[in-house]
């Protein structure tokens, strides 16, 4: 059992320390543990090339993005685990620029439901599988690290670590929301959130190798969560009362109580949150939906022709502008 910790703060510094502390007590609870510091690395944003989408298409058992960066470095650390904790400061209320980079550019091109539609059209015409570590289940758990003792500022750390769960359908255990560092100086001052990381490590290593319909855990903070799902506490609200987890995408409803408000959740709705196989499949039908809309949008002659004027305009912004 592999249980990777990633850190995307500063070397030795507070989220080093708290996903080594979720990893020593994953050690103790029987885990290989692998720890990468993502500082120093160089992770380039994503470039929309479609080169993945092309090594799927071909028939490539691996598909690889054609940046010549460090990403595959972790890329490959990911693809070895069956569990992962990640750290990550929060940079202007959330999740900093290398982490999302890193999400980027693993997520979109490992979503489930496009390489099982790949490996099924494989399958029929007798072609070379996609390497099956694409499709081994994982869990997962967050550490947000922020400075600020208001927690709003704060409010997308944990949030966008979540982000990381959708596409490969990892299901996570548990999160520690370590705000407040400016005020604790170190954590190694504080021994509940040592105590709060160590237990998301358990609950990696007693969470790999059970199938996710047996594991109902929540480590880590005490749960304060609106959404059943990803636990945070953030919603999309319309003034019907129906609200929207904007991370996992589920709906619920708003109901007034005696002493306050609560959302209801139905079970149909826990069924498709977007990190659950149906969910990635219900963005995969919108996608190809799309493709049937927009192919004969785009190939139609006098749509073909009118684009083709109108970006005349569009190449020219710079003469027609004075843009420098
Ligand atoms: C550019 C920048 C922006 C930051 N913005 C926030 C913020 O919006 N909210 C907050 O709580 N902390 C903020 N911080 C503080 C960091 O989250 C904090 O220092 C954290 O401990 C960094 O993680 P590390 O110690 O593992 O490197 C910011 C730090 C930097 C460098």
């Amino acid at each position: 059992m592999n249980i990777l910790g990633l850190s995307f703060g500063r070397p030795s510094q507070r989220c080093d320390i708290l996903v080594k502390e979720a990893l020593f007590a994953a050690h103790e609870a029987g885990a290989d543990v692998r720890f990468l510091n993502t500082m120093a690395l160089r992770i380039d944003h994503c470039h929309a090339c479609d080169f993945c989408s092309r090594c799927r298409e071909r028939g490539d058992v691996e598909i690889h993005c054609c940046l010549k960066d460090d990403y595959h470095v972790l890329e490959e650390a990911w693809l070895d685990c069956d569990g992962i904790v990640i750290a990550a400061p929060v940079y202007a209320v959330g999740i900093g620029g290398q982490f999302k980079n890193f999400l980027d550019r693993l997520c979109p091109s490992h979503d489930r439901a496009t390489l099982l539609e790949a490996n099924r059209n494989r399958q029929a015409d007798g072609k070379p599988l996609l390497d099956p570590r694409y499709f081994r289940d994982r869990y997962s758990a967050y550490i947000s690290v922020g400075g600020a003792h208001a927690r709003n500022w704060v409010a997308l750390g944990l949030p966008m670590l979540h982000l990381f769960d959708f596409s490969t359908t990892q299901k996570c255990v548990g999160h520690v929301d370590a705000y407040d560092q400016g005020n604790t100086g170190s954590p190694i001052l504080d021994r509940d959130l040592l105590r709060r990381c160590a237990s998301l490590g358990t609950a990696l290593a007693e969470a790999v190798g059970r199938p996710y319909s047996d594991v109902d855990t929540w480590a880590g903070d005490p749960d304060d969560g609106v959404c059943p799902v990803c636990h945070c506490r953030l919603l999309n609200f319309s003034r019907t009362g129906d609200v929207e987890c904007p991370i996992c995408g589920i709906q619920g409803r708003l109901e007034q109580e005696e002493d306050g408000f609560s959302v209801s959740w139905s079970e149909e709705q826990l069924r498709r949150a977007r990190n659950t196989l149906r969910g990635v499949y219900e963005h995969y039908d919108e996608i190809q939906n799309m493709i049937r809309i927009c192919v004969p949008k785009l190939t139609d002659p006098d749509n073909a022709a009118l684009i083709e004027r109108e970006m005349e305009r569009y190449a020219r912004f710079d003469t027609l502008t004075g843009n420098p």
